[in-house]
């Protein structure tokens, strides 16, 4: 250990052999076990750090920063940051940074592996012989929607919503609409076979709609009961992104009572824990928050973290220029691009 050597804090286990390349140039304080903190724990372990490679799970705002004068970056393992409070961290001029691209493929796989799952019910399928109820081959046995030829609705235009839309349209033939604030440069429309629609025409057109538009206070509860009520009850709904922005109560009502035919959920309001209400249904897929999770795109998650750490911290070959870093400006610019143009849209106000 050295004096002047950066202190780093890294909050969960990750993969020891990309984190170690911390220690090149900082002194490493790495969790050893998965743990939750809070946000005591969180003030304690920034507390004399320069830098920090967090996940989505630790959350950092003003009162977590209060106590950390020296920290001067903060990596984030995930391309969400809804967990970093921007403008607090900005404010004290401490980078940002998140891990997009490299996981968008994986998790658009994720997407559709979800969608398919839901619509032609295989995880309940799967349930009901493993319990041992399949009597006899029957005609109408586990009816479900189709994927090819209808039509999916993405929500949120970005990197993996335009993934989800060239599986769509490539693999499957689907007519793929989407919704989001600013439409899409012609070229992009044309290669994703995607068109651009209003929030109301893509909840009422889909036959199965997915969620990928960023979480942040515009976009709470963005599908809630009204939203539900727009949409066909043979549809599916997916949702990849965050939990919040799906009013869980509302959902499980449609589920329970043939307004929905389906949803394929991997993010909730308030996991790891996932509503009685919901785990109660037979009609929908529950997976935990495992968008992102192949090996190999989460080592490269947790490369890119920590060459924006290193980078931020002013070492490495991008001494200075984090690869992917997230300001207020970038944020507000998201805002505006993916989220409040929805929100606006879904309230009538433009
Ligand atoms: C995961 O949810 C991520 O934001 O990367």
């Amino acid at each position: 250990m050295s004096g002047d050597r950066p202190r780093v804090w890294v909050s969960q286990p990750l993969f020891d052999d990309i984190v170690g390349q911390l220690a090149a140039h900082c002194d490493v304080n790495a969790a050893t076990a998965v743990r939750q903190y809070d946000a005591a724990a969180i003030a304690a372990a920034l507390r004399g750090a320069d830098g920090a490679l967090v996940t989505l799970n630790e959350r950092i705002g003003a009162d977590e920063l209060a106590g950390a004068p020296r920290l001067r970056a903060v990596a984030n393992v995930g391309v969400g940051y809804n967990n970093l409070d921007i403008a607090a961290l900005d404010a004290r001029g401490v980078i940002a940074t998140n891990t997009p691209d490299v996981l968008t493929e994986t998790t658009a796989d994720l997407g559709f592996a979800l969608l398919m799952a839901a619509a032609r019910r295989i995880t309940e399928s799967e349930r009901w012989l493993r319990e041992g109820r399949w009597g006899q081959w029957s005609f109408s046995t586990m009816l479900g929607a189709d994927i090819h030829g209808s039509t999916l609705g993405i929500l949120g235009m970005g990197r993996i919503g335009q993934g989800i839309a060239r599986r769509g349209h490539h693999g499957f033939g689907m007519d793929v609409l989407y919704h989001n604030r600013s439409r899409l440069p012609a070229g992009v429309e044309r290669e994703t076979g995607a068109r651009c629609v209003d929030f109301d025409a893509l909840l009422a057109r889909a036959d199965h709609l997915v969620l990928v538009l960023p979480y942040s206070q515009a976009s709470h509860h963005i599908i809630d009961a009204a939203a539900l009520a727009k949409m066909k009850p043979t549809a599916t709904l997916v949702n990849i992104a965050r939990g919040g922005l799906v009013d869980e109560l509302a959902l499980a009502d449609a589920l329970a009572n043939g307004r929905l035919a389906a949803a394929g959920l991997d993010v909730y309001e308030g996991e790891p824990d996932v509503r009685p209400e919901l785990l109660a249904l037979r009609n929908v897929v529950l997976t935990p928050h495992i968008g992102s999770a192949s090996l190999a795109t989460r080592r490269a998650m947790v490369q890119l973290a920590v060459d924006n750490l290193l980078a931020a911290l002013g070492f490495g070959p991008q001494a200075g220029h984090p690869p992917t870093p997230v300001t207020a400006r970038t944020t507000a610019k998201a805002a505006t691009a993916d989220i409040t143009g929805a929100v606006k849209t879904a309230n009538g106000k433009r």
